[in-house]
């Protein structure tokens, strides 16, 4: 069994202190950056851009996992290529052709991700699952930071696992918002590999440690 990952939400750290930000992810337990672009459409809500993104991956040591809440992604593949993202995320919801889309973010040389908003069943995977690297199962309704874990994320994980299983694919479960030690365990009982965690990081008292024992915990 591979190990578990954790993944800080950029969009919860200190923007006029966002180096220092970034050196304190590099030198903790972190496995990934996570980074949520958000054009204002898809969501309700608009988060930063390239120059921004270009400046993080400039300092970032680790993996860069980008979740793209932007309507028509397609047209920015390329682009988040050449900004040094490893992970593309996509959302289910804002793809037309979704094939199309995974297939293009491997040409273009990274991981595929998808994700489900909370009302989007995981069967619409089923015959795509093979093709996904990365399902981010959004445990809250995209758009902001610091809201409140939904429950029934539980038995989407495990329905998710399930059909990762049964299509024998190797596709990771990411768990996206609201994410404390308070769920960690039971996301990973169910089949979670990969926590997203913003608020519950970056405004703990001390990051490196929240970070340090959440992964003792899942480990
Ligand atoms: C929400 C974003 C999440 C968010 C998580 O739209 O996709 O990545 O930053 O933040 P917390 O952990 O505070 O819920
Ligand atoms: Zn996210």
């Amino acid at each position: 069994m591979s190990s578990k990952l954790i993944a800080p939400s950029v969009l919860a750290a200190d923007f006029a202190n966002l180096q220092r930000d970034i050196e304190m992810i590099n030198a903790s337990d972190a496995d990934w950056f996570h980074i949520d672009i958000m054009d204002g459409v898809f969501v309700p809500n608009i988060s930063f851009g390239m120059p921004v993104l270009r400046d993080i991956t400039k300092h970032a040591s680790k993996p860069i996992d980008v979740h793209l809440m932007i309507v028509d992604p397609d047209r920015y593949i390329q682009t988040f290529e050449d900004l040094g993202a490893n992970i593309l995320t996509v959302h289910y919801e804002a793809c037309t052709h979704l094939h199309r889309t995974l297939q293009a973010i491997k040409n273009a040389g990274m991981k595929a991700g998808v994700a489900l908003n909370p009302h989007t069943p995981i069967t619409l995977l089923e015959d795509v699952i093979r093709d996904i690297d990365l399902v981010c199962v959004m445990s809250v309704n995209p758009g902001f930071g610091g809201q409140k874990f939904i429950e029934n994320t539980y038995d989407k994980v495990a329905a998710l696992k399930t059909l990762i299983t049964k299509k024998e694919a190797a596709t990771l479960i990411e768990i996206d918002g609201g994410v404390t030690s308070k769920n960690a365990s039971q996301l990973i009982e169910k089949g979670a590999d990969v926590l997203v965690a913003g608020s519950y990081v970056f405004k703990a008292e001390d990051p490196v440690s929240t970070i340090k024992n959440l992964k003792t915990q899942i480990s």
